[in-house]
């Protein structure tokens, strides 16, 4: 028995022996995935979120790679945040938390990142939503990540920005929505 599944599009398939390494140990000792970091190693921090998503299921769920042993992978398609930029073209993401200078080591950033990319895909297809829901959710999203350097401000800021792109100004779901009652 093996266990098979994706990271960035690359498929591994690992003898189950192996089963009980953890994701984030098997990305830096085997793969030489460096860029999700390694912090509580306890659950805590969340700098180690990477994206996962089922068989071919489009939905991703924000993962803990110090905590969750390749055993519970099989079938998955792992996204780390190597697996975003194209090339020097980075993801909007990405991009708006430079914009808005959301950290300073960096530490956290990629766990920042991998969460937020998870919580736009999931925006897409989200409910309509008024303003005081849509900050509820990136709370939700990124709230329990810990930054030691900066104050949170920023990053929530960049999301916030990424989220209105997509759903446009909440204010109209809100009208629409009191109209509708
Ligand atoms: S290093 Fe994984 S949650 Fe902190
Ligand atoms: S920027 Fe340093 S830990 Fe967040």
């Amino acid at each position: 028995m093996s266990i098979t599944f994706t990271v960035n599009g690359n498929q591994y398939n690992v003898d189950d022996t192996q089963g009980e390494e953890k994701l984030l140990d098997f990305l830096h000792e085997t793969l030489d995935l460096t860029g999700t970091k390694f912090c509580c190693g306890i659950g805590v921090c969340r700098a180690c979120t990477v994206s996962v998503a089922k068989g071919q299921s489009t939905v991703e769920e924000p993962v803990i790679a110090c905590s969750t042993a390749l055993s519970t992978l099989n079938g998955t398609r792992i996204t780390t945040v190597e697996g975003l930029s194209d090339g020097e073209n980075l993801q909007p993401i990405q991009q708006a938390f430079l914009d808005h200078f959301s950290f300073q080591c960096g530490y956290c950033a990629p766990g920042f990142v991998m969460a937020s990319k998870v919580f736009l895909g999931w925006l897409k297809n989200a409910p309509k939503m008024t303003e005081q829901q849509l900050d509820e959710a990136i709370a939700n999203a990124i709230g329990e990540h810990i930054c030691r350097c900066t104050g949170y401000v920023r990053y929530y800021q960049a999301l916030k920005q990424e989220a209105l792109a997509i759903i446009g100004n909440p204010a109209d779901n809100r009208l629409s929505t009191e109209h509708a009652s």
